[in-house]
């Protein structure tokens, strides 16, 4: 017998999605910064909401909609729009401060200490 991915999914106990994201995640990769992957992309982004301090990498990633959402009172961003607020009571941006080529390392510790100055810079 054949089945589809949909019901070894459903065999497994595994969410099902109609396209599930592949190789998303979000990560602290320094004090201020984490590096969020989804859809190919790779932001490198300020570690906490600008609303309240959320610690954005126990945000929800929405891969498909490049979307995080502050795990704190639930603003989203978008991440492929600069940071802009889309829902939330957020009113400032998730400041985005560079974009990683695919394939690239993380940065270097000095490297990441330079890219968080940009984070004072955008205030
Ligand atoms: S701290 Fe992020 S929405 Fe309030």
């Amino acid at each position: 017998m054949t089945t589809t991915a949909s019901e070894d999914a459903r065999d497994t106990g595994a969410p099902q999605t109609a396209h599930p994201p592949q190789d998303s995640r979000v990560q602290q990769v320094s004090e201020r910064l984490i590096l969020v992957e989804a859809g190919g992309r790779r932001l490198l982004t300020d570690a906490v909401c600008p609303h309240r301090k959320g610690w954005m990498r126990y945000g929800h990633l929405d891969a498909e909609r490049m979307l995080l959402r502050c795990p704190l009172h639930h603003s989203a961003f978008d991440l492929l729009g600069g940071g802009r607020r889309v829902a939330g009571p957020a009113c400032d941006v998730l400041r985005i401060v560079a974009e990683l080529p695919a394939g690239a390392p993380v940065p270097p510790e000095d490297e990441l200490r330079r890219l968080e100055g940009r984070l004072d810079a955008l205030d």
